[in-house]
């Protein structure tokens, strides 16, 4: 596996205005790399926090079946509306992903909403709710203990995430779900995701958490 890839643009699609402002979704590149490497035509990718649709759009676009899960209304009718499979999105909470119908699937890519260990509203909530750290790391864990039993033999499942660093504080996130999720699936390895993007200003973290780079962790489900 190689370990550290660099891209050398990121790219999202078009969306509308109302969702510039919290615009969190992943690099396609990113997304198209790990599609492209772990499925092929025809197989079941599943995302379950399908934010604005870049997993599951990319998987259909590779002549993959897409199937998600997004706990936001605005956000899954964006990708209801947009996606060919429509009735493969779920609008609903991962962590009751059991209650759902979803078909037995051959490669998840998902970016999980982030945490800083210092917040102690639950994000996994839509933030309705109050929760700390630590119940943020087991409900990850439970949602993704809850994937398991949608995802085939020998299948992979790639999660992205970041380490955060906030002024003084720093979230070690990406190593803690790596240590949940190894309670899960069998943890194959990370690779680490840069981009070498002329103009950009890297020093202190591009992309708003701190850090200039990304884990894409790899699990597999033996
Ligand atoms: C980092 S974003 C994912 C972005 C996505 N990779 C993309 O490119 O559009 C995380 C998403 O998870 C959703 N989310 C948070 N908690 C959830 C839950 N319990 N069940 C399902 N989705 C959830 C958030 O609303 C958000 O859209």
């Amino acid at each position: 596996m190689k370990t550290f890839i660099v891209f050398d643009k990121y790219t999202k699609r078009e969306i509308p205005v109302n969702f510039h402002k919290y615009d969190n979704r992943s690099d396609e590149a990113v997304v198209a790399y790990f599609i492209d490497r772990y499925s092929k035509k025809e197989d079941k990718v599943i995302d379950i926090f399908a934010g604005l649709g870049t997993t599951l759009f990319l998987a259909e676009e590779m002549e993959r079946i897409p199937y998600g899960i997004e706990l936001i209304e605005e956000k899954y009718q964006f990708i209801r509306k947009n996606l060919k499979n429509k009735d493969n999105i779920i609008h609903g909470d991962s962590r009751k992903l059991s209650e759902f119908d979803i078909p037995n699937c051959d490669f998840s890519f998902s970016s999980p909403i982030f945490m800083n260990k210092t917040e102690s509203i639950n994000p996994l909530s839509g933030f309705t709710s109050e929760g700390g750290y630590n119940q943020y790391l087991k409900e990850i864990q439970i949602i993704y203990s809850n994937l398991k039993t949608v995802m085939k033999t020998n299948s992979t499942i790639v999660i992205e995430v970041s380490n955060l660093k906030n002024q003084d504080v720093l979230t070690t996130l990406a190593w803690d779900i790596a240590i949940e999720v190894s309670k899960v699936f069998h943890f194959d390895g990370e690779v680490i995701v840069v981009w070498n993007i002329p103009g950009l200003n890297l020093k202190d973290g591009a992309f708003g958490y701190g850090y200039d780079h990304h884990y894409c962790l790899v699990f597999k489900n033996i």
